[in-house]
């Protein structure tokens, strides 16, 4: 579905992906690892379109995803769920919830609604709350069921758990997992990699804006650098 070709890309004269290449296939969980400042958040931007790709191609159900216009990548369908929420404080809840759905004609809005509520309870008993009054767990529910409001057909997570209580962290990966059972294929970039593995059909780690190590969740749970690096032990 979607295919990243040694993409380069980065910021005025700083390069941060160097020839960085990784596939997410239909109906996938593809977890994307690395150390801080190893340009996980920038592959994201990169394929949303908000950073350009200088050099190789990114593809998106066999066809060039439009480069660096992030208007044209999410009306393709790839919505971006960005590192630290950026939830709108003042409006609502709700209304947080309906401004991930402009794109699409408001009268899906009360299905879609009422799936979210599904996953998240708390969102409902909370609907006219205003965002910047939600706990950090709750703004990142929220942050997920918006990008939900505009029906991806591919979600990427910027760091879903971070700051999260473990709880809550359980939490939203249960809620990873069943967006995908629902056949939505999920970018999902994290701290957390044993979580993130553990749901994940597939993941890469990058070193450097690099390709390093790449394999099934459970292969790279089992990895001897992946185990050292990101967990611990
Ligand atoms: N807007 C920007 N302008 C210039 N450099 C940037 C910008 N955003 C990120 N960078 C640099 O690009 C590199 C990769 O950053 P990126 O945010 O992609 O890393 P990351 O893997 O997401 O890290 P983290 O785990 O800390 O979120 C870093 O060296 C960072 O300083
Ligand atoms: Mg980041």
């Amino acid at each position: 579905m979607l295919n990243l070709r040694e993409v380069h890309s980065g910021y005025g004269p700083c390069e941060v992906l160097k020839s960085l290449s990784l596939e997410v296939r239909a109906g996938e969980i593809v977890a994307l690892l690395g150390a801080n400042g190893a340009g996980k958040s920038t592959t994201l931007l990169t394929i949303a379109g908000v950073v350009p790709v200088r050099a190789g191609e990114i593809t998106w159900q066999g066809a060039p995803l439009p480069n660096g216009k992030a208007d044209a990548v999410l009306r393709a369908g790839i919505c971006l769920c960005p590192e630290g929420r950026h939830i709108f404080p003042r409006l609502t809840v709700l209304e947080n919830l309906i401004s991930g759905s402009y794109l699409l004609p408001s009268n899906r809005n009360a299905a879609k609604l009422e799936e979210i509520f599904g996953y998240f309870p708390l969102l409902a008993e909370r609907r006219n709350q205003l965002g910047g009054t939600l706990s950090g767990g709750e703004q990142q529910m929220l942050a997920i069921g918006r990008s939900l409001m505009g029906e991806p057909k591919l979600l990427m997570l910027d760091e879903p758990s971070l700051g999260l209580a473990p709880q809550i962290v359980a939490r939203i990966f249960e809620i990873v997992r069943l967006i995908n059972r629902t056949g939505v294929p999920i970018l999902l970039v994290e701290q957390n990699a044993q979580q993130a593995l553990r749901i994940a059909h597939r993941g890469y780690v990058i070193v450097t804006g690099r390709n390093q190590l790449t394999g099934t969740g459970a292969e790279l749970l089992a990895s001897d650098e992946v185990r050292q690096a990101y967990l611990g032990e």
